[in-house]
């Protein structure tokens, strides 16, 4: 507690980013510091999964004691330590979750394990202060593409899903097709904005037009199946027209999906979260849909959509005043439902 407001230090480490935080009262961020490993996997085309642990392990300890030292607090005016517990990468977790164990141990504070996705939801709730459920959310991120309903702040209704692939996924499986590289959604955002998705046109993939399940594994393919044929036939390849007519493609669904499942819900509100919610063209057509319609559209800074500590503070504070602690046999969860 300081100054009367009830901080929560909290740990992300389930994928590259190794991320600290501190929150007040669930919703005022204090600091929000986060190490990218993105320019040492860059020279492997993703992210390995043994290089991140070991890259969360040297840059934890110092990660939380900027995290402190940037919100001027000490660990003995923390009043609670949360920290991703799944989904994620398990090597990767494990760090976290250890680090996070043994400083609840060491200062006797409450510990709370969160998930990820709870996380993601969560950082509206640092970019909104008014913004409570139940609420509709679009959660779009590398391993998920759902529509939810927050009945409240710890659990949901999850409304649709992917089949298979995550939206996040295919931006970059199709970046490493066209030659983009690692991280293949910020590559892929970029390099569209250079070029014309008129020029070529991607089969969107509705599934049942009604239904609120999406399908993106199937695009890789066709942006495959395209680049060989023009290139069999001699022509050159515009990588910019690709990337554009690609994300047109993914985004026409997300964005049509759902604002259909706001609607069907008789809601006039929709939330997005995840990784896919930085995207530009994505944050540019949802914000003309749903202007269209009616419907009132949260989206958090593009920071704050992709991983960080900051939201899994307020998602272990709500879980918190839900739940009570977890005990020092708290576990990490490659897979975690929500
Ligand atoms: O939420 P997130 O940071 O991590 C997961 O929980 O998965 O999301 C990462 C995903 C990656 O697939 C990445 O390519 C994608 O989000 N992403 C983007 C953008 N920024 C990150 N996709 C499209 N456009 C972006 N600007
Ligand atoms: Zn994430």
């Amino acid at each position: 507690m300081k100054d009367g407001r009830f901080l929560t230090l909290a740990i992300e480490s389930s994928c590259d980013e190794t991320a600290a935080a501190v929150v007040a009262d669930g919703r005022v961020v204090l600091s929000n510091v986060i190490s990218s490993q993105i320019a040492i996997h860059e020279a492997y085309g993703g992210v390995v999964p043994e290089i991140a642990s070991r890259h969360h392990l040297e840059n934890v300890n110092p990660v939380v004691a900027r995290a402190l030292g940037d919100a001027g607090v000490t660990l003995s005016d923390v009043d609670l330590i949360g920290v991703t517990n799944g989904p994620g990468l398990i090597g990767a977790l494990v760090i976290g979750v250890a680090t996070a164990k043994a400083l609840a141990l060491a200062s006797g504070k409450p510990l709370v394990g969160v998930n990820h996705m709870y996380g993601h939801v969560s950082s509206n709730f640092i970019q909104y202060p008014e913004l409570e459920p139940p609420f509709v959310c679009l959660v779009v991120s590398g391993g998920h593409t759902d529509i939810i309903e927050m009945t409240d702040y710890t659990s949901c209704r999850v409304i649709g899903s992917t089949r298979d692939d995550a939206a996040g996924e295919a931006y970059d499986k199709v970046a490493r097709v066209i030659g983009l590289g690692y991280p293949g959604g910020p590559k892929i955002d970029a390099c569209a904005k250079l070029g014309d998705p008129e020029n070529v046109r991607f089969k969107r993939v509705w599934l049942d037009k009604d239904g609120f399940d999406f399908s993106f594994s199937g695009i890789k393919t066709g942006v495959l199946n395209y680049v060989n044929s023009e290139r069999q036939a001699g022509r050159s390849v515009c990588v910019e027209d690709v990337a554009a007519g690609f994300q047109e493609a993914v985004v026409e669904v997300l964005v049509e999906k759902a604002v259909h499942a706001v609607k069907s819900l008789g809601r006039d509100r929709l939330v997005m979260a995840g990784g896919v919610s930085a995207n530009s063209r994505l944050r540019e057509a949802m914000a003309e849909r749903c202007r269209k319609e009616g419907i009132e559209l949260f989206l958090p800074d593009k920071a704050l959509c992709t991983d960080n500590a900051a939201m899994i503070a307020s998602a272990a504070y709500y879980r918190y005043r839900k739940y009570g602690p977890d005990d020092l046999t708290l576990d990490a969860f490659a897979n975690m439902p929500y």
